[in-house]
C-alpha cells in the first residue's frame, strides 16, 4: 500500500520516562463524586496500570457555573492529583454538553427537528452547529482552558467536544436553513446549477433563487424527500460540525499550539454519522468509539470497523477513545461481555493498529441516564471480576509497550474493500428497489468472506489512494462518480482487479441515474469494463425465495438481469425453480472481463458470507481454506514482528504453529497443543500475541 501520510499527525505523550507506552485508562468523570473517593480512584488506576484519562468531557457546568463566573479549583486539584501520579489528561473542551443557564437564556440555541420541534436541553449536544451564539461560548471556553491548561505538563492532549452530531447531526432550525442556503450557493454557484443536480423539474419542485430552497423538511406522511437534496443536507450537516469542530480546534490551538487535539469518532459497521475520511485530516491523532455487536460476528464485526479507522489513520497508530467494559444500557437488552471478552475486544484493537485502550467510563455512575453502563470500576467495587480483568488488561498492555509494540504498524492486506461515506447515506435513502439495501451490511460480509477464506481485507475509504493494492472490492458502491470511475478503470488497466458488487456504481454524485443499462456509472465506462449490461433488478428478500446460482450459491435479496459481451467469462448462473419462475434461468451471476492489463469482475447479486468465502476461494483462489476460524494480523517495528491471533469461532479450536523463533507475549484461552511442532489450540476467546525478529 502506498504510505500516505498526514501533515498533522502527532501522538500524545504519556507522563512515562520516555513519554511513551500504549495508553491505557478511560473517561473520568471526578465532577459525579465527592472529592474523597478522588484519592481511592487514583489508587486503584495505578493498581490497574491506567496512564491517561479524558477528564470533563460533560463539566462545563461545573466550569462555568454562571455566564460571568468561572471554576477552575476543582479541575486544578484533580488534575495536580493525577499528574502526581503520573496518569496523563487528555483534556477534554467539555462543550458536548451546555450548562442549563446557557439554553435558558439563549433558547435560539437549540436544534429544531424535521417536524419543527425545538430539541429540549437536558441530554448531550442540545445545540445547533450553525448558532453564532453558541459558537461563541464554546469558542470562548476553548480558550479559557488553553490559557489555564496549556503549559501544565500533566495535559498531553486536548479531546475536542465529543462524538460530534450524535444529537445534532440534523438541525432544521432557521440557522441551519440560512446556512444551508449559503451552502448550496458556494457549492453551485448558479440557481440552475442546482436545479440541474437537484432534478427539480421532478414535482415542480424547481426554485428562482437561493432563497427558495430549503431544508428536506418532513412534507407529510409518506412524503418522499428529493434524494439529491437529503443527500446535500447529509454532506452540509458533516460540513457544520466538521467546521465547528476546527474551530474549537483552532481556538485552542492558537493559544496551545504543540498539543495534540482529537475528537472521538463514531465508527461502527451499523452507523456513519460523517464523513470521516474528511476529519480524519483535520485531528492530530484518529480516535473512535466502538461498541460491541453482541452475538456470533462480535470479533468480526469490531475487526472490520477498526479496518476502516485503520485506513483513515493511514499506517499511523490510532486510539480507541471509548469502548466498555461490558454490558452498555442503550440497547433493548443489554448482554454483557464473556469471560474472556474485555481482554480480547481490548487486544483485538491492538491487533488492528491501536495504541491505545481506553473505555467508557473509569467509574460506574451512582445515579443519571448511564448508572446501568458498565465501567471500569463496577458498583461492586474492586473487588469484583470486572475489575480484575481491568488490572488483568492493564499488565498485558504494559507487557506489550515493554516488547516494543508502541508505534508499530500494521500489515496492509493487498486487498482493499472500498468503502464510501455518500454510498452508506444513499443506502439509507428510501426510494430505492428494496430498503434492505445497506452498503455497510455488504462491506461486513465480504471483510467477513475474507476471514473465513483465510485471507484479510483492508477496508479503505473510496476517496483515499487505493492504487497499489492489488485487488479492490466495492460492495454496494451505489455512487460512483465520473471521476471515481475513471480511477477504477486506470486501476484496471494498469493490472489491477475489480470486483464490482450488485449495487454499485448505480447513481452519481447527484443521484442520478446512469442511463443505456445498469451499472450505468461514468456514462457506461464501468459497463464497458466488466462487459455486462442491465435491463432491469429482480428484487426479493424472502429466503424461501432464494435463488439458487450454478455454483451451489444462493440469492435471496437482488439479482441483476444482465446480458454480457462474447468475450466476458460467465463464472456461475442463476439456476433451478425459483430462477426459472422469475425468468431468470441462465443468465449470468458472476462474470469476468479482461480490461487493459487488468481484470473486471461482476458479482450480479447479494451473497452470504459463506458464498463470498467460496467465490473467494474458487474465483480468486485466495491462500486457504483451513484457517477459517483464526484471525491473524501482522505489526511491524524496526526490527521486530508481532503476530495477533484470535480464535473467531465459538466452539472449534483454533489451531496455530508458530515459527520457531516467536516468543509468546500474550496467551489467555489457549495452550500448546503439541511440543514438537510448537502448536498452540485456541478455545472461544482465545488470544494468542508473539513477537519475532525481522
Ligand atoms: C458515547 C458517549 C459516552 C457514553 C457512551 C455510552 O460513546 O461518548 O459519553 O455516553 O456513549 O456507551
Ligand atoms: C401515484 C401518483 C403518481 C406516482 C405513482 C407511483 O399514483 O399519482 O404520480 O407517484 O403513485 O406509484
Amino acid at each position: 500500500m502506498k504510505s500516505l501520510t498526514n501533515s498533522r499527525f502527532s501522538w500524545p505523550a504519556l507522563l512515562t520516562e520516555n513519554a511513551a507506552g500504549i495508553a491505557f485508562g478511560g473517561d473520568y468523570n471526578p465532577d459525579q463524586w465527592p472529592e474523597d473517593v478522588w484519592a481511592q480512584d487514583i489508587e486503584l488506576m495505578k493498581r490497574a496500570g491506567v496512564n491517561v484519562v479524558a477528564l470533563g468531557i460533560f463539566s462545563w457546568d461545573r466550569i462555568q457555573p454562571t455566564e460571568d463566573t468561572w471554576n477552575f479549583a476543582w479541575l486544578d486539584r484533580i488534575i495536580a492529583q493525577l499528574g502526581d501520579a503520573g496518569i496523563a489528561v487528555d483534556l477534554a473542551t467539555s462543550t458536548a454538553s451546555a450548562p442549563m443557564w446557557l439554553y435558558k437564556k439563549y433558547p435560539q440555541v437549540l436544534p429544531v427537528d424535521k417536524y419543527g420541534h425545538t430539541v429540549h436541553a437536558g441530554s448531550r449536544q442540545s445545540w445547533r452547529p450553525t448558532s453564532k451564539v453558541f459558537r461563541e461560548f464554546a469558542l470562548e471556553m476553548c480558550r479559557q482552558l488553553a490559557l489555564r491548561y496549556g503549559n501544565n505538563p500533566t495535559v498531553t492532549s486536548w479531546h475536542v467536544g465529543n462524538e460530534y452530531g450524535w444529537n445534532n447531526r440534523h438541525d432544521y432550525s432557521e440557522d441551519a436553513a440560512q446556512a444551508f442556503t449559503t451552502w448550496c450557493e458556494n457549492k453551485y454557484g448558479t440557481i440552475d446549477a442546482l436545479n440541474e443536480a437537484w432534478g427539480t423539474s421532478f414535482w415542480s419542485q424547481e426554485v428562482r433563487s437561493f432563497d427558495e430552497v430549503q431544508l428536506p423538511y418532513h412534507m407529510g406522511a409518506d412524503s418522499m424527500v428529493n434524494p439529491s437534496q437529503q443527500l446535500d443536507f447529509e454532506r452540509f450537516g458533516n460540513d457544520m460540525l466538521l467546521d465547528f469542530y476546527r474551530a474549537e480546534r483552532d481556538a485552542i490551538q492558537s493559544i496551545c499550539p504543540d498539543k495534540p487535539c482529537t475528537t472521538n469518532f463514531m465508527i461502527s459497521t451499523d452507523q456513519c454519522s460523517m464523513d470521516y475520511q474528511q476529519w480524519a485530516a483535520e485531528v492530530d491523532f484518529v480516535s473512535n468509539d466502538h461498541y460491541f455487536h453482541e452475538g456470533e460476528s462480535h470479533l468480526d464485526e469490531l475487526t472490520c470497523s477498526d479496518a476502516l479507522v485503520a485506513a483513515l489513520a493511514q499506517g499511523k497508530p490510532w486510539y480507541v477513545m471509548e469502548h466498555s467494559t461490558s454490558a452498555v444500557q442503550w440497547k433493548p437488552l443489554n448482554a454483557r461481555k464473556r469471560n474472556g471478552e474485555l481482554l480480547r475486544d481490548s487486544l483485538a484493537h491492538v491487533a488492528i493498529g491501536a495504541d491505545a485502550i481506553n473505555f467508557f467510563q473509569w467509574r460506574q455512575s451512582r445515579f443519571g441516564a448511564e448508572a446501568f453502563h458498565s465501567a471500569m470500576v463496577p458498583h461492586a467495587g474492586e473487588d469484583s471480576k470486572l475489575f480484575r480483568g481491568v488490572c488483568e488488561l492493564g499488565s498485558s498492555l504494559k507487557t506489550l509497550s515493554d516488547a516494543g509494540l508502541q508505534g508499530s504498524t500494521l500489515k496492509p492486506s493487498d486487498t482493499a474493500i472500498l468503502f464510501s461515506a455518500a454510498s452508506e447515506w444513499a443506502t439509507r435513502c428510501e426510494t430505492l428497489p428494496s430498503k434492505k439495501l445497506s452498503h455497510w451490511h455488504d462491506v461486513l460480509a465480504w471483510y467477513r468472506g475474507f476471514e473465513d477464506a483465510g485471507a484479510r481485507a483492508d477496508v479503505v475509504p473510496l476517496a483515499n489512494d487505493w492504487s497499489d493494492y492489488s485487488t479492490v472490492i466495492l460492495p454496494t458502491v451505489l455512487v460512483l462518480s465520473d471521476s471515481d470511475t475513471e480511477r477504477l478503470a486506470t486501476f484496471a488497466k494498469n493490472g489491477g482487479r475489480v470486483i464490482i458488487g450488485y449495487a454499485t456504481g448505480l447513481i452519481d454524485e447527484n443521484f442520478h441515474i446512469g442511463l443505456g443499462g445498469y451499472p450505468g456509472a461514468g456514462n457506461g465506462l464501468l459497463r464497458d469494463m466488466l462487459g455486462v449490461r442491465g435491463e432491469e433488478f429482480n428484487i426479493l428478500g424472502d429466503e424461501d425465495q432464494a435463488i439458487k446460482l450454478s455454483n451451489g450459491a444462493q440469492s435471496v435479496l437482488w439479482q441483476n438481469d444482465i446480458s454480457v459481451r462474447d468475450d466476458v467469462d460467465v463464472l456461475a448462473t442463476y439456476t433451478g425453480e425459483a430462477a426459472d419462475d422469475w425468468e431468470l434461468n441462465n443468465i449470468p451471476a458472476f462474470t469476468r472481463a479482461r480490461y487493459g492489463k487488468g481484470t473486471a469482475y461482476f458479482v450480479g447479486c447479494d451473497l452470504d458470507r459463506a458464498a463470498i468465502a467460496n467465490y473467494l476461494g474458487e474465483v480468486l483462489q485466495t491462500e486457504s481454506v483451513t484457517t477459517t476460524n483464526l484471525l491473524h494480523t501482522v505489526r511491524e517495528s524496526e526490527n521486530a514482528v508481532f503476530d495477533f491471533y484470535f480464535a473467531r469461532a465459538e466452539t472449534d479450536l483454533a489451531l496455530v504453529c508458530l515459527p520457531q523463533d516467536a516468543q509468546v507475549l500474550i496467551i489467555s484461552s489457549a495452550q500448546k497443543s503439541s511440543d514438537t511442532d510448537n502448536s498452540y489450540a485456541l478455545n472461544r476467546n482465545g488470544i494468542l500475541i508473539t513477537k519475532r525478529g525481522r
